[in-house]
């Protein structure tokens, strides 16, 4: 090995060493399972020996102990920012499924204080590694919140990270790693069975559970939503675990784009465990400390990006749906939600607008005034989304984007000339070919080259001339493809011969462990490249060259960043609105995202509120489920719910899918009005100020805007399996009805006084669980006591709505006392901090004084017109506002409700001090 001899006595010093494991421990590991490609039920003894890294004890295949199947520890020499520990494999005959490295290198890393990373990886030679960039410290940070363990010299190869403050062990790698070229695999203990996030996956629960054990797989996937474990459209390898009682707690982020899977599971004394595998890549670990679940959020973010700024439009309501089929049906849902005076910021356009489904084209026949049709729209002050897909025609003499691309060399190419099938088109030189939305086949952009960016500046500017269109939805982008390895695809032309993407049968695209993702969802060739194009394809950024394999699933990732970029050259002055299907880490800068193609269903409804908040733990805040469902029919019932839930959702869309029946809010009159009373909330009590308050913050600096009750009640046992309810910031809670009939639900009021949103009246004083009154036009809202919330007169759209008057909600703690913020810029465009508004609002001791940090000029005409306080003891006998008593008809107090309402009119810009004074104590 190398790095003999050198630096001993300093590695001494620095790298704590952790004892070796007892034999009973060694038993407990047997519930490491031996991970079989054709799934764990084929397993027999015979079967198990087949892999030498498996052993079979008393009827189960597990892995090898580690000193036979693992790696043994060599020596270690220091570097700038941590130290490397040299690893060598225990025996070159035990394997799974060969390509062994059997050198490798265990590296730490420290950043901050509260971020380390670990790396392990092939001494001898380089691998793939994640391109995608990371926001890391110039120098790391002296003190460090953790330390990290390694086994001694000559032992089986494990390690630990400790959090120094508690001693809690929070990572203990057990059992042998096994790094194969395209198998590699790593088990760790975990403190407690408090774990959440890693996706892109439908969970049932936002906590995971252990028992029985449970996989899921990772890898972008064009997989509509269902209940089982698949993967799907977005790859966030990216876990949280809440260590204690205190709510300590860490996250780890596996940087690695590979096809992976993941499992939970108990070990034999019921300690939880996690298994993690991946295909090929390296090890990269990035440990956050928080040391609470909402500090973590901001750790992350700022290393994966914080999130994009939204334009204030896109906080409204949008609508869409696949299957208007013309102008005519977009101004006829339009007209609807005119008449009922529903609330809309946006008008979404699908694939029906294109001719023949191509890119950068509209149907002449039904479509052919959607110019004047989006000028309809912007004249009604709303914006106007349409739909891209990746996948371009290649019909390259008269389709000019093709063409264009073509002479830019822009498409992705097969890996090896060899590769082309033989009845290629010869226009499509080496290119993948596929077949996606178009009536003809396609080509797929290669969004990693800079030169596809420039292609894609140019048709999106193009495309923006014939088209006045304000936002774009990037759909289809994991990249999807129909029919791969299939005889044909499934909506091939009926009179062509048949025809699809076969992927050559090459360690690619038929790796030797393809994870579980080929058994599960509709995964009909039973292959990695499934729905997708194949792994043996090529992709460059012009300075390396990526097979597929490793980068299919910055796929999305890479389109984002590319049309983000060809946005703000279309629209210098403003920020640039990307709705995006697929995901990666960092996606958030540039992307919102909804949780893809679900159904009409209670339980998808449900569910959505999971992905929600998984997805704000994946730093992408700006998140949301097709509202109403998008296959099948939502009754009423069904969609009044969802639209009142869909109103507190960040990105808040109705959408729906061809040949389903209109669904927009307006559809139903019950509907209608329902929507148009949680939308007015939306807009008004308005969540909206309140919300952008939130985005600015967790643009500026990465802080979550929708949470779980853990993350603002970390302390709270009872709300860490809470994920039916949530929060908007740290002061307002949504409790919305997600069963059918239902005509009251519970909901868990954490340690606080809790009031109803609406009515001001007390509702809880937690912790408590309250069964609350919820008909069908209700949806539960609480403010939390402690907290000051800004609220503006809602209107049909927030161009309007910006103008009006602002109002605030102090909801008193049992101290008397609340406090809040208030943020507020132009809403779209570059945001400076010295143009920003921001103030601090605080009541105590009977009044409340805001103050203004900066930005006065940018609420010039903006005013607040009233205040409630909600938990106020009595009527007063004087009220002072700025050192004036205002006339009695200008309070009004409700002492059955202990509401204490204001009327005003005091510039937003300037001070406010309101005292409050009556006659004696209550
Ligand atoms: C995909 C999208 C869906 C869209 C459809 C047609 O299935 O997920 O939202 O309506 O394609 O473009």
């Amino acid at each position: 090995m190398c790095f003999k001899g050198r630096l001993k006595v300093v590695v001494v010093v620095m790298v704590v060493v952790t004892s070796t494991l007892t034999s009973a421990q060694q038993d407990n590991l047997q519930a490491i399972e031996c991970p079989f490609p054709e799934g764990q039920e084929v397993s027999s003894e015979e079967e198990c020996h087949k892999y030498t890294a498996c052993q079979w004890t008393e009827g189960r295949c597990h892995m090898t102990d580690d000193r036979h199947g693992g790696y043994l520890v060599g020596i270690t020499e220091e570097t700038p920012r941590g130290y490397r520990v040299n690893l060598e494999k225990a025996n070159d005959k035990v394997t799974m499924f060969g390509g062994d490295v059997t050198q490798l290198v265990f590296e730490v890393i420290y950043h901050e204080s509260y971020h380390l990373q670990v790396k392990i990886y092939d001494l001898a030679q380089a691998r793939y590694e994640v391109p995608t960039p990371l926001y890391l410290p110039e120098s790391p940070d002296e003190e460090h919140l953790y330390d990290v363990g390694v086994q001694p010299e000559g032992e089986p190869f494990n390690f630990n990270v400790t959090r120094k403050s508690t001693g809690t062990t929070v990572f203990r790698s057990m059992g042998p790693l096994t790094f194969e070229d395209q198998f590699i695999q790593l088990h760790t203990w975990l403190c407690s069975t408090y774990l959440y996030g890693l996706g892109e996956n439908t969970h049932l629960s936002f906590r995971h559970k252990f028992n029985p054990r449970s996989t899921f797989p990772i890898f972008a996937r064009d997989q509509p939503v269902g209940t089982t474990p698949m993967n799907e459209y977005g790859h966030h390898p990216y876990y949280m675990v809440m260590e204690d009682d205190d709510g300590n707690s860490h996250s780890v982020f596996l940087y690695n784009s590979n096809a992976m899977e993941y499992s939970t599971y108990q070990l034999e004394d019921n300690t939880p465990a996690l298994t993690l595998r991946t295909i090929g890549g390296i090890i990269d670990l990035h440990f956050f400390l928080g040391p609470f679940p909402e500090d973590l959020t901001i750790q992350y973010t700022n290393m994966v990006g914080t999130p994009a700024f939204p334009p204030y439009w896109s906080l409204g309501f949008q609508l869409s749906r696949w299957g208007y089929n013309s102008t005519q049906g977009v101004r006829e849902a339009r007209e609807r939600m005119k008449i009922m005076g529903i609330p809309q910021d946006v008008q979404t356009c699908d694939i029906d607008y294109m001719y023949r489904h191509r890119d950068f084209t509209y149907d002449p026949d039904n479509w052919g005034d959607l110019p004047e049709l989006i000028q309809e729209l912007h004249n009604d002050k709303l914006k106007v989304t349409l739909i891209l897909d990746p996948a371009l025609v290649i019909d390259f003499d008269n389709y000019p984007p093709s063409s264009r691309g073509k002479d830019s060399d822009v498409f992705i190419k097969w890996s090896d000339i060899n590769l082309v099938p033989d009845d290629q088109d010869p226009a499509a030189d080496n290119y993948m070919v596929g077949y996606v939305w178009p009536d003809n086949k396609t080509v797929f952009p290669d969004f990693l080259k800079p030169e596809t960016q420039t292609w894609w500046n140019n048709e999106i500017k193009l495309f923006h001339d014939m088209l006045d269109f304000d936002a774009i939805w990037i759909d289809m982008n994991e990249p999807a493809n129909f029919g791969t390895n299939l005889e044909k695809p499934w909506n091939w032309p009926p009179d062509e011969p048949a025809w699809s993407l076969k992927c050559p049968d090459n360690k690619w695209d038929n790796p030797p462990y393809p994870t579980m993702m080929i058994r599960v969802g509709d995964n009909q060739s039973k292959k990695i490249s499934d729905h997708t194009i194949c792994m043996s394809g090529n992709q460059t950024d012009g300075d390396k060259v990526y097979l597929h394999y490793n980068v299919h699933s910055l796929y999305g990732w890479s389109e984002t960043v590319a049309t983000y970029n060809a946005l703000k050259e279309v629209f210098p002055d403003k920020r640039p609105v990307v709705l995006s299907r697929s995901t990666f880490p960092g996606s958030g800068q540039f992307a919102v995202h909804w949780l893809g193609d679900n159904s009409a269903e209670w339980s998808q409804m449900r569910m959505s509120i999971i992905g929600m908040l998984e997805f704000t733990m994946f730093g992408l805040p700006m998140v949301g489920a097709d509202i109403c469902g998008y296959f099948n029919e939502p009754d009423m019932e069904m969609c009044a719910r969802w639209m009142e839930l869909g109103s507190f959702y960040p990105f808040s869309r109705n959408h729906n899918a061809q040949d389903t029946g209109a669904q927009d809010p307006a559809a139903w009159p019950e509907v209608a009005e329902i929507s148009r009373y949680t939308l007015n909330i939306r807009y008004c009590t308005s969540l909206l100020p309140q919300f952008s308050s939130h985005k600015g913050v967790a643009h500026m600096h990465g802080h979550s805007v929708v949470r779980p009750l853990l993350s603002v009640f970390p302390e709270d046992l009872a709300g860490r399996d809470v994920d039916d309810q949530f929060m908007w910031g740290d002061g307002l809670m949504v409790a919305p009805v997600l069963t059918q009939g239902a005509t009251e639900r519970e909901v868990y009021f954490p340690q606080a006084l809790w009031y109803n949103l609406v009515t001001g009246e007390k509702t809880a004083s937690g912790p408590a669980t309250i069964t609350v009154e919820a008909p069908l036009e209700v949806i539960p809202l609480y403010i939390k006591g402690g907290r000051i919330l800004p609220n503006q007169v809602p209107a049909l759209n927030t161009v309007d709505s910006r103008q009006n008057p602002l109002g605030l909600t102090v909801a008193l703690d049992g101290n008397k006392t609340a406090s809040g913020d208030l943020f507020w810029d132009s809403g779209d465009g570059e945001h400076h901090m010295s143009t920003m508004y921001m103030s601090k609002m605080a009541y105590y001791q009977d009044e409340l004084t805001t103050r203004i940090m900066h930005g006065e000029d940018t609420v010039a005409g903006l005013y607040i017109d009233n205040i409630d306080i909600y938990g106020f003891p009595q009527d007063p006998r004087d009220i002072n506002v700025n050192n004036v008593t205002i006339p009695t008809e200008d309070w009004n107090f409700v002492a059955d409700r202990q509401v204490l309402s204001i009327t005003l009119h005091a510039p937003l810009g300037e001070s406010l001090n309101i005292k409050i004074l009556y006659d004696e104590s209550p």
